[in-house]
């Protein structure tokens, strides 16, 4: 595990988004995951900015969107389509097949998994995951007490999930239930950068990495991948 601690929010993204741009230059062509949370925006930000400069060609890959809150679509400001949509695909202009992310609207959720399982197995596997954490040591819609080895699935909300996640909804009831990326995904990817930022997230960010790994912190379960890459600010860092 190598973690990288950056004074602040606008440096850390700058650093993740080098950090993908160079994976992105040694593996085109590869299946990517973005965590669809606050905390990626200005890494997103950053990167649309290096395609747009060439830098980098966001178009010559492959893109899998880590979870959606059931019952929402892009319609919905604060879905998990909406948020990555608006902020990355579209600004960066990646063609709609080259995306494949779940549907929280379709009655059939466990035809969903399987949609996006077989679209993850075509290509290959996830090349680069990034992902953000919950204050409960969620990854994704991962949520505690999940199980290590699932594909796609569909989930619970924990208690602390939806009364964090209404600041995606301004004032609309959050969702109840996710559909998610598994463990078992994630933890297959060939490379894992996990960020964070403030000190809201310092508590859940030592847990995971230096407490003994358990199924109630799901992001303890990186401690055992090797490619793992932390990049969190100073106050994410602050309890380490
Ligand atoms: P956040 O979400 O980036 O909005 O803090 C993180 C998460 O819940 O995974």
């Amino acid at each position: 595990m190598n973690i990288i601690v950056k004074n602040d929010y606008e440096e850390l993204s700058i650093a993740a988004a080098e950090y993908v741009a160079d994976y992105i230059r040694n593996n085109p062509g590869k299946l990517l995951c973005f965590a669809a949370g606050d905390t990626p925006l200005g890494l997103l930000r950053e990167l649309v900015k290096m395609n747009n400069s060439g830098e980098v060609d966001l178009v010559s890959m492959w893109y899998v969107g880590l979870d959606e809150w059931i019952g929402l679509g892009y319609e919905d400001k604060g879905s998990c389509k909406q948020i990555m949509f608006d902020n990355f695909y579209n600004a960066a202009e990646i063609p709609d097949n080259r995306i494949m992310v779940f549907d929280g609207k379709d009655i059939d959720l466990d035809g969903q998994c399987v949609r996006v399982d077989n679209f993850i197995k075509q290509q290959g596997g996830v090349g680069l995951t990034v992902l953000g954490i919950g204050v409960n040591g969620h990854l994704g819609f991962n949520e505690p007490g999940v199980q290590s080895d699932a594909k796609s699935l569909i989930v619970n909300l924990d208690q602390i999930t939806c009364t964090i996640g209404a600041k995606y909804f301004s004032g609309i009831i959050c969702p109840s239930k996710g559909i998610t990326l598994g463990l078992g995904h994630l933890l297959n990817a060939d490379k894992i950068v996990l960020i964070a930022s403030g000190e809201h997230k310092s508590e859940i960010v030592r847990k995971s990495l230096k407490d003994k790994i358990n199924t109630n912190i799901p992001a303890s379960a990186l401690q055992n991948y090797l490619n793992l890459t932390v990049l969190i600010d100073k106050e994410a860092a602050s309890k380490l």
